[in-house]
C-alpha cells in the first residue's frame, strides 16, 4: 500500500512537471485576432506604424550595405556581408526603436530566422505566393501585438536567392559551405521571398 502510494505521488508530480514543461515551451503569445493594414483598429493604429518605420530602417541600412557589397566586391563578397552584417544591422534596428525585429521566410537559409509562433500561419498560407497576392498583416496577440510585412524578391536578388543555374558556381560553394541547409533558393523577381515581423508590447 506503502508503495503505491509513492508510486501514485511520484507519477502526479511526472504530470505536473510535464504539465509546467508544457506550458513553459508555450511561452510565445499566440493570435487573439488578425487584420489586414486597412482594418487595423484606431487603438493599434501607433503599434502599425512604429512597426512600418522600423521595417523601413532595416531595409534602409540592408539594402546599401548589400549593393556596394555587390558592386565593390561582386557577390561572394556581398554574402560575407549578409552574413556578418544582416542579423546585427536588424537587431540594432529593433534596441532603437525598443521591441523585437526580424526577417524570417517559408524556405529559410539562416536557420535563425525562424518564424515565431505567431507568424507561423501566414508564412506557411503564403508561401510560394507572389509579392502582389499578399498584404501586410497585424495581429492582437493579447499583451503585444505583431505585425508583418511581405518582403519581395526583385532582379538583384537572384544572385543568391535563384535558381542553382543562376547562382554562380563560387556563390553555389560559399552558400553550401557557410549555410549546410539552405533552402533560399529559386525565386524570382515578383515571389514572394518572406516576411519582416515586430512584435511590440502594449
Ligand atoms: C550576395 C548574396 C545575397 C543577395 C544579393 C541577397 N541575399 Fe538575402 N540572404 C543572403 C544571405 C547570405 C542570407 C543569410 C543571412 C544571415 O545569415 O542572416 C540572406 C537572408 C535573407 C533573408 C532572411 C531569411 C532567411 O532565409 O534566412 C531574407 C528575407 C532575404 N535574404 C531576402 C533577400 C532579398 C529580398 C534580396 C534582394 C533585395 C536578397 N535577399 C539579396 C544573401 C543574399
Amino acid at each position: 500500500m506503502r508503495a503505491l502510494t509513492i508510486i501514485l505521488a511520484f507519477a502526479s508530480a511526472l504530470l505536473f512537471i510535464a504539465a509546467c514543461t508544457h506550458q513553459g515551451a508555450n511561452v510565445e503569445p499566440a493570435v487573439v485576432r488578425s487584420y489586414s493594414f486597412e482594418e487595423t483598429p484606431p487603438e493599434l493604429v501607433g503599434y502599425r506604424d512604429k512597426a512600418k518605420g522600423a521595417f523601413q530602417s532595416v531595409g534602409n541600412r540592408l539594402i546599401p550595405r548589400l549593393t556596394t557589397a555587390l558592386s565593390e566586391g561582386g557577390p561572394v563578397e556581398a554574402v560575407k556581408v549578409c552574413r556578418e552584417v544582416a542579423q546585427p544591422l536588424t537587431d540594432e534596428a529593433g534596441r532603437e526603436v525598443g521591441f523585437a525585429v526580424g526577417r524570417t521566410s517559408h524556405k529559410l537559409r539562416n536557420p535563425a530566422n525562424a518564424p515565431r509562433d505567431w507568424i507561423k500561419q501566414l508564412v506557411a498560407d503564403s508561401a510560394g505566393k507572389k509579392g502582389a497576392e499578399v498584404k501586410p498583416m497585424l495581429f492582437d496577440l493579447g499583451d503585444r501585438v505583431g505585425v508583418a510585412s511581405p518582403i519581395v524578391a526583385v532582379e538583384m536578388c537572384v544572385q543568391c536567392h535563384g535558381t542553382d543555374e543562376q547562382l554562380k558556381p563560387e556563390v553555389s560553394q560559399i552558400l553550401a559551405k557557410q549555410y549546410p541547409d539552405d533552402k533560399a533558393r529559386g525565386f524570382a523577381p515578383g515571389d514572394l521571398r518572406g516576411w519582416f515581423w515586430a512584435e511590440l508590447p502594449k
